[in-house]
């Protein structure tokens, strides 16, 4: 009895694996690829030269792939490693989603060193995932304003994002990349709200509001 509703269970499994369900695993091993570049947990690096890809809404993650596959935004670190061939479209939701359950701790949680439990090698371990984005310049307050008038809507509360409109969090990744991004939305380069195609949100406003609004989101996450 045992074993028919083992080999059952395999069957089920085997059958599900078959029907398009998402492979954490194979996303696992794409991102040895990525992780060059990104990091071993997504968290980006050289100050924002590669931007944080982990935590992102895994829908906006695979719209940026298929971009970058198809040109329609320009990325030549990374043009060989998102060919079709290299990546098919099933290799690109698998990334996609192990990407997104990657959480990373802006702050460790308080231990004593001294207790009998305390793991050293645990702790090193979460000691590496930490992300926390320096202070950027400019007025926190006025930015923490206008962010709540201006872009809370769509990038959502403290500007963690919003996974089910695909919109990516703006707290939490570097500011030059955040800048870069705003550069190409100003130059056309990049659409930055479909819906909206022809006026770009950001043209209302100062380098000096942005600044200010970057200057609240690099301590949103603290
Ligand atoms: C050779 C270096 C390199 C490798 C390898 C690489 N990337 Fe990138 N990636 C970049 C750079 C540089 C950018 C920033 C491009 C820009 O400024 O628009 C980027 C941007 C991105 C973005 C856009 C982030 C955002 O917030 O819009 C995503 C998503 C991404 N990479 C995912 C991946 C994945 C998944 C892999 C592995 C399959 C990968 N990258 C491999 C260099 C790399
Ligand atoms: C109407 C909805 C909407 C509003 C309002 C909005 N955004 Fe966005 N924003 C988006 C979407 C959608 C994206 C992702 C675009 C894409 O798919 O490439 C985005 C992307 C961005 C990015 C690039 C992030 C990355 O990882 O590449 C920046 C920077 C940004 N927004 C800044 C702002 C700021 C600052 C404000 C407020 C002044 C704002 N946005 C208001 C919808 C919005």
């Amino acid at each position: 009895m045992q074993v028919l509703t083992l080999f059952a269970a395999l069957i089920i499994a085997f059958l599900s694996s078959r029907a398009g369900a998402v492979d954490l695993e194979n996303g696992e091993e794409i991102n040895e690829v990525c992780a060059a570049c990104h990091g071993e947990y997504g968290q980006g690096g050289k100050n924002g030269e590669y931007p944080r890809i982990a935590g992102q809404p895994a829908g906006y993650t695979y719209k940026q792939l298929k971009r970058f596959q198809d040109r329609s935004r320009p990325n030549m670190p990374m043009v060989e490693h998102v060919d079709k061939r290299e990546l098919p479209d099933s290799d690109i939701e698998d990334i996609s989603v192990y990407l997104s359950k990657i959480v990373l701790p802006t702050k460790l949680p308080p231990v004593d060193e001294t207790a009998p439990d305390f793991d050293a090698y645990q702790r090193l371990l979460q000691t590496k995932r930490l992300m926390q984005i320096a202070r950027a310049e400019g007025d926190i307050e006025k930015g923490k304003v206008l962010y709540k008038k201006e872009c809370r809507s769509c990038h959502g509360k403290e500007g963690v994002g919003k996974p089910k409109d695909n919109v990516p969090m703006l707290a939490g990744q570097y500011t030059n990349y955040l800048w870069r991004q705003v550069d190409k939305y100003l130059d056309g380069t990049l659409i930055h709200d479909e819906d909206e195609p022809d006026s770009e949100l950001l043209a209302e406003f100062s380098r000096e509001d942005i600044r200010d609004i970057f200057a609240y989101l690099s301590i949103a996450d603290d």
